[in-house]
């Protein structure tokens, strides 16, 4: 158990050192690589319904986790939440975010191996990369629904799992804590660790440059010109001068 906890205790750093050294790394010498690399071009008809599924899916498991992992339990108590109250929104809300996840990277990975020209744009570490998030996102659901059913006995993950995860952040590692969490729980976040530490040196560091700012930025109006008004327009007729 002691090399549990020391493992535990230690591995946060090592991933998070990892990330950002490896972030750092990929901005500095593969800028012009940091793309979603798109194949819309390819196959647009299946990404349109696979790729909002997957990321509005994971969106919300995001702020799930948020919720689950940075707000201390005696918070959700003290505002009146009973525990009862607290798990079942967890998992009415969990649980449907969860499937759209899985069902939005379940079209995408489908649609990568049914299209040839999407399916060699694809690369060895996209493979790799699909196949961490899809086993994170399958154990984060395992987690969920065996939490949920109590597989025997109860595993409140916000004593155990959501304590190690605020101790990271505070440089006091409480490693026993996660030596002592289920079994279900360690597979779960060791493989989203996995993800972490992989993260910069795939296609997934386009999350880090996503467009916010295109929700909030002016509208751009376009005009269409009827092109039998202004033959100028087609083929290669000579130009009017403009004044
Ligand atoms: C260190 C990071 C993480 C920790 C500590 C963690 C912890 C947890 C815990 C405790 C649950 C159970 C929640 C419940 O029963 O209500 C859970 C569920 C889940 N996790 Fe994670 N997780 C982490 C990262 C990730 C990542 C990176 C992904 C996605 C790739 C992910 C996907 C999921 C999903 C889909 C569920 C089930 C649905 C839901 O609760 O939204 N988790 N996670």
């Amino acid at each position: 158990m002691k090399l549990l906890e020391i493992f535990w205790d230690d591995i946060p750093y090592a991933v998070l050192a990892a990330a950002a050294v490896g972030t750092w790394w990929r901005y500095r010498y593969d800028k012009f690589g940091w793309t979603t690399r798109s194949s819309q071009i390819y196959e647009s008809k299946l990404l349109s319904i696979g790729s909002p599924m997957f990321h509005f899916g994971s969106l919300a498991v995001i702020l799930g986790h948020i919720m689950g992992l940075f707000v201390p339990e005696w918070l959700t108590r003290d505002i009146g939440m009973s525990d009862h109250i607290y798990h079942l929104q967890a998992l009415l809300l969990g649980v449907p975010a969860g499937f759209a996840t899985l069902i939005g990277i379940g079209l995408l990975v489908y649609r990568r191996r049914a299209y040839g020209p999407v399916y060699l744009s694809t690369t060895r570490n996209d493979k790799l990369m699909y196949f961490v998030l899809v086993c994170a996102l399958v154990a984060g659901m395992c987690c969920t629904l065996a939490g949920a059913t109590h597989f025997g006995e109860l595993h409140d993950y916000r004593q155990k799992v959501s304590v190690w995860f605020r101790s990271i952040w505070i440089l006091d590692p409480r490693g026993d804590l996660m030596a002592h969490a289920a079994f279900y729980y360690q597979i779960h976040v060791f493989i989203a660790l996995a993800l972490f530490a992989l993260w910069p040196f795939t296609r997934l560091v386009h999350a880090f440059s996503a467009p916010i700012a295109y929700l909030f930025r002016p509208y751009i109006v376009y005009r269409s010109r009827d092109v039998a008004d202004t033959p100028e327009l087609i083929g290669t007729a000579p130009r009017r001068r403009g004044w």
